[in-house]
């Protein structure tokens, strides 16, 4: 590994920290204003998050390098509705997408294999999350400001089960 994309897997684990922290903070938005299946959805993405960190994490240790934890900034806690929310974490998504492209890009001019095929995996997962809150986001549009649908859609949010623990 070379100290550039040490530097930038370092980063990256403090993003999906930060990632975490931020649906963490949006789950508690949503609990606040009685979206509880929504909220729950956002929890169980704040632990994949936690678990994309400790994936890098544990690559940096396994290529016995240094894990250096930067502070996780603080997340947004007010939003202006539950579309809100899900607009915010689709734009997140997108640019962790863009940030996981960008060190692909330098693993890949510093001839770092072994990051690449780590990274190849966060690649495949970006375009899964961006495609699922992104269909999230049109369905919180498509039933505006019904009652009953989002009501009905919060429930679905609430029905997600946990994945099962990637290898
Ligand atoms: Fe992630
Ligand atoms: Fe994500």
């Amino acid at each position: 590994m070379t100290p550039k994309v040490l530097g930038a897997i370092n980063r990256q684990i403090v993003a999906e920290f930060s990632a975490s922290y931020s649906y963490l903070s949006m789950a508690a938005w949503c609990e606040h204003h009685k979206f509880t299946g929504a909220s729950r959805w956002l929890r169980m993405q704040s632990a994949e998050e936690h678990a994309h960190a400790l994936r890098l994490f544990d690559f940096v240790l396994a290529r016995d390098h240094k894990v250096v934890l930067e502070p996780v900034p603080q997340p947004a806690t007010e939003f202006d509705s539950i579309v809100d929310v899900f607009e915010r974490a689709l734009a997140q998504e997108r640019s962790v997408s863009e940030q996981i492209d960008d060190i692909y890009h330098l693993a890949f001019q510093e001839k770092v294999f072994a990051a690449m095929a780590e990274l190849q995996w966060f690649i495949t997962e970006q375009v899964e999350e961006e495609k699922t809150v992104r269909e999230i986001v049109a369905r919180f549009h498509m039933v505006k400001d019904d009652p009953a649908s989002l009501l009905d859609l919060d429930r679905e949010l609430g029905a997600r089960q946990p994945e099962p623990a990637a290898g």
